[in-house]
């Protein structure tokens, strides 16, 4: 009986989300990109985020803002590292923020945040790359996650390279078939070409490897002290070792003369 009813539980659980996830139609096309931020004891590439910066300063900063996002933080170590000169410098060149004190735009320092921007009805990227997930299976069941992650930085990536070339107009509106986004049309059009964007020490812009440097980047952005994060999680798992040994030897030691006497 007690069999019959855990077989039974087993098979709800393995089919409930599948038939759910079938029915919610749309089939999305998530790939398992290799970034460098992933595993325990994973690290951004620092030129890999300088080049996602440019990527999205040069072309999505013309729709999508990153207004959480605070201009000084691409100087911090295990981020871009950026000098603060050259942050500066680029502050003041790309970005202009409304001033309340002056009542007008003037260029961006490196205290303020990047600005916001949803001119064409484009969601803020800052926290994107934690909004979404790549990864829910198997069954919708979460498990992936386990092992790979959330893959936002997947999914975005995914997005990026995602579109089939397929259009239609809905309502009004072009959109633009793509394998990643759920539904399988967006609205977006495909926001990178090959050689879109030039990089100043010639590596690769390929759509497929651009793609990846944005996504970094903004995964970068929604959890800058990643690296903080994973190796207080270290420390504290290495502490909470050495504790267990300890308590385990104590332990033994306190009870040794009862079960010695046991044994004898
Ligand atoms: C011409 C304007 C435009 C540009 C340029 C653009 N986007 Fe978008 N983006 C949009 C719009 C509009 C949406 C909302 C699409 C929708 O919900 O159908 C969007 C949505 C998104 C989403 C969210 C998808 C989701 O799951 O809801 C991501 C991620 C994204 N864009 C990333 C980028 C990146 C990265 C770039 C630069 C390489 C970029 N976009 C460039 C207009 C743009």
């Amino acid at each position: 009986m007690m069999k019959k009813l855990a077989i039974g539980a087993a098979l709800a659980l393995a089919l409930t989300p599948a038939a759910t996830f079938a029915a919610g139609g749309g089939e999305q096309h998530i790939e398992d990109f290799a970034f460098s931020f992933e595993g325990p004891f994973g690290t951004y590439d620092q030129h890999q985020l300088q080049r996602g910066l440019q990527i999205y300063t040069e072309v999505c900063a013309a729709c999508h803002g990153l207004k959480l996002v605070p201009i000084r933080t691409l100087s911090d170590e295990g981020g871009p590292h950026m000098p603060e000169d050259q942050i500066r410098a680029y502050a003041a060149e790309y970005f202009e923020v409304f001033d309340p004190e002056l009542d007008d735009f003037r260029p961006a320092t490196p205290v303020d945040h990047f600005p916001e921007n949803n001119a064409a009805g484009a969601p803020d990227l800052s926290m994107m790359a934690k909004a979404r997930a790549g990864f829910h299976g198997p069954y919708g069941l979460g498990i992936n996650q386990m092992f790979k992650g959330m893959g936002g930085a997947e999914y975005i990536a995914s997005l990026l390279t995602g579109y089939t070339g397929e259009e239609k107009e809905e309502a009004g509106s072009i959109l633009y078939e793509n394998t990643a986004f759920p539904g399988g049309w967006i609205s977006m059009a495909p926001p990178l070409s090959d050689e879109l964007v030039e990089f100043a020490d010639g590596h690769s812009n390929t759509v497929h490897h651009m793609s990846q440097d944005v996504s970094a980047f903004l995964m970068w952005a929604a959890e800058p002290k990643m690296m903080a994060r994973k190796q207080a999680g270290f420390v504290g798992v290495l502490f909470l070792t050495m504790l267990s040994v300890l308590l385990y030897l104590t332990n033994k030691r306190i009870w040794a003369p009862i079960k010695g006497k046991k044994t004898a």
